[in-house]
């Protein structure tokens, strides 16, 4: 790991992906070890570091296995659409299959509630999938965005501890542009507050899996 290490200006360490790795689920697949690799790699240079973030792909496969064994705790991401909601289940399913058959239990520390406040058409699918995720907790049916979220929020607090609220941002999309912290380009965005609140409770989880 320590090979992969790039020293940005901003303080933060960084270790990206590469091209290479398109075809390494494919390898993975042969390799008995395939669930620990990222989590030998982070854990050779995991003292060295205060808190060490792993961004994994938006798909269900091997890296994000990888992610989720890696980390002491794990972030999950709620967007106001269908995939998102619908992408729960499974996700619980996995992380009990990794209980069951690795013996590894997976902490969902945090769930983020992105982009909840926005005012997009929200399809019919939509409203049952949210209807399938809520169930007999959503009485009665909620009809306004607002009402879906606060019920939502209570749904996934069941499960996980922290549940955190983003919302929209203006400036997110020349915060990246201009590889500049959205903190710095904008601390008056509205999702700041979502952002803070987020950072605080990732930087009062020490060390070890809780
Ligand atoms: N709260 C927000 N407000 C405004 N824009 C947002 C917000 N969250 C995400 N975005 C926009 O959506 C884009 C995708 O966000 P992000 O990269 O976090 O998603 P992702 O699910 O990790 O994507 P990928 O599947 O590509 O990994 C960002 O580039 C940003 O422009
Ligand atoms: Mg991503």
């Amino acid at each position: 790991m320590s090979d992969y290490i790039i020293k940005t200006v901003s303080g933060i360490d960084l270790v990206p992906s590469h091209l290479d790795l398109v075809g390494a689920e494919a390898i993975l697949y042969k390799n008995p070890e395939r669930y620990h690799i990222l989590k030998k790699g982070v854990d050779i240079i995991k003292e060295r570091y205060d808190h060490i973030l792993i961004d994994t792909p938006p798909f269900l496969g091997q890296f994000l296995i990888n992610g989720m064994i890696a980390a002491d705790n794990s972030v999950m991401v709620f967007s106001s659409d269908i995939f998102a909601i619908a992408g729960y289940d499974h996700i619980n399913h996995i992380i009990n299959d990794i209980n069951d058959i690795l013996g590894i239990k997976i902490n969902i520390g945090m769930a983020l509630l992105n982009r909840w406040n926005s005012h997009y058409e929200k399809t019919e699918t939509f409203w049952e999938k949210i209807q399938q995720l809520l169930g007999s907790t959503s009485e009665p049916k909620p009809d306004s965005l607002q009402e879906i979220r606060t019920q939502l929020e209570k749904r996934i607090s069941v499960e996980i501890p922290e549940v955190v609220i983003i919302s929209e941002g203006k400036e997110i999309s020349h915060s990246l542009k201009q590889s500049i912290p959205l903190i710095i380009l904008a601390p008056d965005d509205p999702a700041m507050p979502g952002f803070k609140k987020a950072a605080s409770i990732i930087d009062s989880w020490k060390s070890g899996r809780k």
